[in-house]
C-alpha cells in the first residue's frame, strides 16, 4: 500500500472510502447521526463503523489527540485491509496529529507472513493523508520522518519475529551487516575466538552448549559534525531456553523475542542514518543462543567477566545480564559516549511490576530519566521509572564470588537485574547511563493500540524521539 500526503481540499481528493474520527460528543451533530445510531455505533475508542454504501468510514476516538489518533487509524487501517475497496482518505487534522496518523496506518497495518504458504491478498492500493495547511512543507517534513521512523519499527517487528531456527547469532550478524551495507554503516563482527581473547567469560559461558557461534556486533554511524556520541546495546539471545535452569514450556513458547533488545537497535540505527541525524550511534549487540547440553554452563560455575568481577551462576535463565555485563564492558572500552542506554527482555519480574504495555527504566541520573520519559510520552511509548535503592543492591551477594547473578530474595527482581547491570557500569558513566527493560513491551500475543501479533519494535520511537531532540 502507497501512501501520499496530498496538499489539497478534501472534496478534491478521489477515493473509495473517507475516514472520519467521531468523538461521543460529535456524534448526534454528525451527518450520517442516523444511519450510525441504528448501527449501534457508540464512536468508542478503537470501533469502527463502515458505511459501505457512502463510502464512510466512521472510527471513534476518546480525543483528537495523538496517542488516541494513532490507534484509532491502526483499526481504521485493519478495516480497510479487511474491505475490498482501493483506496481511502483521511483528513489531517492538525499538524500535531500527522506522525501519529503515519505511525498508527503503517504500524497497525503490520502483517508478518513470512512462513504462510497462502499470502494474505489486501486490495487496498493508495492511502491519501490530505491538508490544505498554509505551512505544507512543515508536514511533508514531519510525514517523511515519521514514515522513515515506523518503518524502521517495522525492520525490527521483522527480526523479532523471525523464526529461532531462522535467526540464530550467526544469522543476526548477516542482517547486522546487510544493514550496514545498505545505510552505510560500519560494522565489526566479533566470533567467538575474538570473544574470547577478549576475555568475555560471562557472555562466552551462556552461548556454550550452542551449536551457533555466539557473535558481538558492532555497527556505527559517523555524520560528520555530530552533536553527541551515544552507545546502544542491545540483548541479542535469540533463543532463551532457560539453559539447565530449564523455562517451563509454556514459558519457553515465544523466547524468540529474547532478541528484541537486539532488533531495537539495529531499527534504530536504521531510522537514525535515514532521518540524517546529527549524532553519531553506536549499536552493540549481544547474540546469542541459551541452550542445553553437555557442555551447557551450570548454576554453580563462577564465571570470570571481561572486566574481571567474578559471577556466581545460580540460575543459567538469568542469563541475559551475563551478556550484557560484557557487551556493556565492551562498549564502554570502544566508545566514549556521552550516553549508554541498553534495551534488553531482562525480567518476567517487570512485566508483574509495571504490566505489559510499560517499559521499565532504570538508572542513576534523574534528568536523563526525566528527558527519556518525556521523549516517551511525545512518541507514544509508556515508560516508568523502578527506582534503584541500596537494600536491593545487598540481595546480589555471593558468599564465594564478587556477585550472584540472581538475588536472593524474588521481589524487585527487575530492578536488581538493572542493579546487576549497574556493576559493570564504570564510575564515570554512571550519570551516563539507562537500562530499558522490555520484557512486557517488546512482543504481544494480543494487539493493543497500534502492536499487532508478535514483536512491537519498543524502544524504536521513543529512541528516535530522544536522538531528534539532542542539542
Ligand atoms: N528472557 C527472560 C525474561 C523474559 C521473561 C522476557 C518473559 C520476556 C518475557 C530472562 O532471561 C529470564 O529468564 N529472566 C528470569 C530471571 C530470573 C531467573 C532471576 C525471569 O524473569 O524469570
Ligand atoms: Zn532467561
Ligand atoms: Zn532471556
Amino acid at each position: 500500500m502507497d501512501i501520499k500526503l496530498l496538499e489539497t481540499e478534501l472534496n478534491e481528493v478521489v477515493a473509495d472510502v473517507n475516514v472520519v474520527f467521531v468523538k461521543k460528543d460529535e456524534l448526534e451533530a454528525c451527518e450520517h447521526a442516523a444511519i450510525l445510531q441504528k448501527a449501534g455505533f457508540m464512536a468508542e475508542q478503537d470501533t469502527t463503523c463502515f458505511l459501505y454504501e457512502k463510502g464512510v468510514l466512521v472510527c471513534g476516538v476518546d480525543s483528537k489527540k495523538s496517542d488516541d489518533i494513532r490507534s484509532a487509524a491502526s483499526a481504521a487501517i485493519k478495516a480497510l485491509k479487511a474491505s475490498n475497496f482501493q483506496s481511502a482518505k483521511i483528513e489531517i487534522l492538525s499538524k500535531s496529529v500527522l506522525g501519529a496518523l503515519v505511525e498508527g496506518v503503517v504500524l497497525g497495518g503490520y502483517e508478518f507472513n513470512d512462513y504462510k504458504s497462502e499470502q494474505k491478498k489486501s486490495t487496498l492500493e493508495s492511502l491519501f493523508l490530505v491538508s490544505s495547511d498554509l505551512d505544507f512543507t512543515k508536514l511533508e517534513e514531519i510525514f517523511t520522518s515519521s514514515l522513515i521512523i515506523a518503518n524502521a519499527t517495522n525492520f525490527t517487528r521483522d527480526i523479532v519475529n523471525k523464526a529461532p531456527q531462522e535467526i540464530n547469532p550467526q544469522t543476526l550478524s548477516h542482517v547486522a551487516s546487510n544493514l550496514a551495507k545498505e545505510n552505510n554503516l560500519e560494522c565489526i563482527v566479533l566470533q567467538e575466538d575474538d570473544l574470547a581473547k577478549e576475555n568475555m567469560g560471562a557472555m562466552l559461558a551462556v552461548g556454550r552448549a550452542s551449536v551457533h557461534g555466539s557473535t558481538l556486533i558492532h555497527l556505527a554511524y559517523k555524520p560528520q559534525n555530530a552533536k553527541k556520541v551515544i552507545t546502544l546495546v542491545g540483548k541479542g539471545l535469540t533463543y532463551d531456553s532457560g539453559g539447565l535452569s530449564l523455562k517451563q514450556p509454556t514459558s519457553m513458547v515465544t523466547m524468540k523475542m529474547d532478541k528484541a533488545g537486539a532488533c531495537a537497535v539495529l531499527g534504530i540505527l536504521k531510522a537514525v542514518s535515514e532521518l540524517k541525524l546529527d549524532v553519531e550511534v553506536h549499536g552493540f549487540i549481544g547474540a546469542v543462543e541459551n541452550m542445553v547440553g553437555g557442555n551447557a554452563y551450570k548454576p554453580d560455575d563462577v564465571l570470570v567477566s571481561r572486566s574481571k568481577t567474578t559471577i556466581e551462576v545460580r540460575n543459567t535463565d538469568a542469563e541475559g545480564r551475563l551478556v550484557l555485563a560484557d557487551v556493556l564492558d565492551y562498549a564502554q572500552d570502544k566508545v566514549h559516549a556521552d550516553y549508554i542506554f541498553d534495551f534488553a527482555t531482562l525480567t518476567g519480574a517487570c512485566m508483574i511490576a509495571l504490566g505489559q504495555y510499560t517499559t521499565g527504566l532504570m538508572g542513576h541520573s534523574h534528568k536523563l530519566k526525566h528527558d527519556i520519559s518525556r521523549a516517551g510520552s511525545d512518541a507514544g511509548e509508556m515508560i516508568s521509572s523502578l527506582p534503584f535503592n541500596r537494600h536491593l543492591k545487598k540481595l546480589l551477594k555471593s558468599e564465594i564470588a564478587d556477585i550472584s547473578n540472581t538475588a536472593s530474595k524474588p521481589y524487585g527482581g527487575a530492578i536488581t537485574a538493572g542493579l546487576f547491570l549497574d556493576k559493570f557500569i564504570r564510575e564515570e558513566n554512571k550519570n551516563k547511563w539507562m537500562h530499558f527493560d522490555i520484557a512486557g513491551t517488546a512482543y504481544t500475543e494480543t494487539p493493543w493500540d497500534c502492536n499487532v501479533y508478535g514483536g512491537t519494535g519498543a524502544g524504536v520511537r521513543l529512541m528516535c524521539e530522544f536522538l531528534r531532540d539532542i542539542k
